[in-house]
């Protein structure tokens, strides 16, 4: 009898983790969907939904070290609106990031992102008004951003990710849901993008946008973690 209700609690328990957690799997590129995972790298959480808490780890760049996933490139003109697609409505109070990566050799299914080559292209994030902080990012099921005018023609990978902030009051505790992308950019312009970064390296995990009580006392301010957008 208690066995059984163990295993019915454990049951239910994964069945809450699955429905509150997520994934990005799509690309939209100017608000029509390309697949699920078609421009976006498999994750490895295509199946559980559960999300990477070490800033540190290989799998918080694409999150795709056991599927080894590559996707296929599509392509856009810069200046046009992209996005990425959640798998259903984003649960957990957080913030998100999307950064860009030119790819060395101009072809962006072969690149793995790795080196200082990444800089921030959109932010979405809290609002503290010194009584109460809200999440725009809560209940969204896709962001969308514009692709800097004048980036450079190229291809790119693009990476999503959604800082939820739950339980984020003990280091290592932020979840963070992450996808990428593979783009290929015409059009564009001749702006150089920056502040570059190396990720993972961008954060430690101690930074106040990331190791914090969203709760009590509620954060007067937010400081949203990683470096300046670049708008081009
Ligand atoms: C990228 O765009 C250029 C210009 O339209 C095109 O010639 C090239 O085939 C595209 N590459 C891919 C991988 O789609």
């Amino acid at each position: 009898m208690l066995f059984k209700s163990l295993s019915v609690a454990v049951v239910l328990s994964l069945a809450t983790s699955v429905l509150s957690h997520y994934t990005f799997p799509a690309l939209l590129v100017n608000g029509v969907n390309t697949g699920d995972w078609v421009n976006v790298r498999r994750t490895n959480n295509f199946n559980s939904n559960a999300p990477v808490t070490d800033v540190r780890s290989q799998d918080f760049r694409c999150y795709n070290t056991q599927t080894n996933a590559r996707a296929s490139t599509a392509t856009v003109s810069a200046g046009s609106t992209i996005g990425f697609q959640a798998n259903q409505a984003v649960y957990h109070p957080g913030v998100i990031n999307v950064y860009m990566a030119k790819a060395p050799n101009g072809d962006a299914a072969s690149f793995d992102g790795s080196g200082n080559v990444w800089f921030k292209v959109y932010q979405m994030t809290a609002t503290a008004n010194g009584q109460t902080i809200t999440f725009p990012s809560s209940s969204l099921t896709s962001v969308n951003f514009q692709i800097p005018r004048n980036l450079p023609s190229g291809q790119y990978l693009v990476r999503i990710e959604q800082i939820a902030l739950h339980s984020a009051s003990s280091f290592g505790g932020a979840q963070f849901y992450i996808s990428c992308a593979q783009i290929n950019v015409t059009n564009g312009g001749n702006g150089t993008p920056g502040p570059l970064v190396a990720i993972p390296g961008v954060y430690t995990g101690n930074e106040p946008g990331i190791l914090l009580n969203i709760y009590y006392p509620i954060p007067q301010t937010y400081i949203q973690p990683g470096p300046a957008v670049w708008s081009g």
